[in-house]
């Protein structure tokens, strides 16, 4: 294990944001990760548990360590003739690994296809896309528990997913670090078509995986940018949920407005409020040069220029607040801001 010193995070972050950490490691066993965290205590250092960094704001410099997972292998055992355990390493490349399931025939990730990011950071924010998201597969995650100094298994129940949101944001925020995920998927297809610009792409003809995959990827590639051609970390902006009475005073002055039904109110699209209140395609200026945001997705922000952190922070201030303005609706950020 190598702690380097005064790194560069430009590269470790799909915004490219330049910000430099005090501390780095990679980590690629169980024991190594063990050694940093005590490295971390013995110095009062602040962490930050990295991925592919693609769901994080670097605000400025970080004055603590970054702990880069890197651990990988797939290893899989048959829970019935239908039924199979993937059980995957945090440092796999979540988009490799649904390719992989894919061509093993084991089914339940085709939507998922296409996010970018490393295996350990998806259930830290269920991530969904196209009608699925990791809570209907995942059966549990292994991680180091912080506070106990042990490596523990928590279950499905146990990580409290909801949409973009687990325990992991919450009373296990910086208490955690996922190791290992343990995906439950099937050998028989079932296709989830409920997501209407999914089924709307489908067009007609055989709904197999395998096409289901190959659509979400050709849908994905028309609204979002890669970051590797722009710097970007998909939505910027989590789709705010508002109450009913909200919700149907909205669609009064604004019949068009894209909303769902859930358990308690209505969620809205967010990138729809953006984009009513002009801001899809938009190129900074003066102090946000360099700055915008995605001509096809209003929601994603972009950082051609590679401006700071702090300087995608001050544009999505005043995209706050003309949403506010506009509708009355606040918008949450949906990366994590350091
Ligand atoms: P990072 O950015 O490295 O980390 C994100 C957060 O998780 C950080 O707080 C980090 O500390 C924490 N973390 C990471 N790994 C661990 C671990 N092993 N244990 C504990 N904490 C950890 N998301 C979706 O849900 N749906 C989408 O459709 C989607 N599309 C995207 C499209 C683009 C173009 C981009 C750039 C991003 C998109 N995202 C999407 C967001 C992102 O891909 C996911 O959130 C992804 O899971 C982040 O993985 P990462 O490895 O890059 O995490
Ligand atoms: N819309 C606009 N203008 C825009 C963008 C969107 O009018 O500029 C409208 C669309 O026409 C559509 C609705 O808003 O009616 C929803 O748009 P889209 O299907 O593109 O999905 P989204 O709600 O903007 C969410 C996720 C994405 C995920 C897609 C597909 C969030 C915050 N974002 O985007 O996840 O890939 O659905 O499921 O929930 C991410 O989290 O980083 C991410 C990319």
């Amino acid at each position: 294990m190598n702690i380097l010193q005064d790194v560069s995070l430009q590269a470790y972050n799909t915004l490219a944001a330049p910000a430099r950490a005090r501390y780095f490691v990679a980590v690629s066993t169980d024991a190594e990760l063990r050694e940093a965290i005590q490295f971390s205590e013995d110095k009062a250092l602040a962490r930050l548990i990295l991925g592919g960094g693609s769901n994080i704001v670097l605000s400025s410099d970080y004055n603590g360590i970054v702990i880069h997972l890197c651990m990988k292998g797939i290893e899989s055992s048959e829970v019935s003739p239908d039924s199979i355990q993937v059980s995957v390493a945090a440092g796999e490349n979540w988009d490799e690994l649904v390719q992989y399931c894919l061509a093993q025939h084991w089914y339940g990730l085709e939507n998922l296809s296409a996010i970018p990011g490393n295996v350990g950071a998806a259930p830290i924010q269920n991530i969904g896309a196209y009608g699925v998201e990791i809570s209907s597969v995942l059966h549990s995650v292994f991680g180091f528990d912080i506070d106990a100094q042990e490596y523990r298994q928590l279950s499905r129940n146990d990580c409290e997913l909801d949409y973009r949101d687990s325990i992991f944001k919450r009373a296990l925020r910086d208490r955690f670090v996922i190791t290992r995920v343990d995906l439950q998927l099937s050998r028989e297809p079932a296709p989830v078509l409920s997501y209407p610009a999914l089924l709307e792409a489908m067009g007609d003809g055989e709904p197999t995986p395998e096409r289901i995959a190959e659509t979400v990827r050709r849908v994905r590639a028309q609204k979002l940018p890669s970051p590797l051609e722009v710097p970007n970390a998909g939505s910027f902006f989590k789709n705010p949920l508002v109450s009913e009475q909200v919700y149907h005073s909205l669609k009064a002055a604004y019949p068009n407005v894209p909303g769902w039904p859930m358990t308690t109110g209505y969620k809205v699209a967010a990138g729809w409020l953006l984009e009513q209140a002009g801001w899809r395609g938009y190129v900074g200026e003066g102090n946000l040069a360099g700055l915008g945001t995605y001509s096809h997705q209003a929601l994603v922000m972009i950082n051609p220029g590679r401006r700071l952190g702090s300087s995608i922070l001050q544009l999505a201030d005043q995209i706050t607040a003309s949403v506010q303005a506009k509708f009355g609706i606040t918008l949450e950020i949906e990366p994590r801001v350091y």
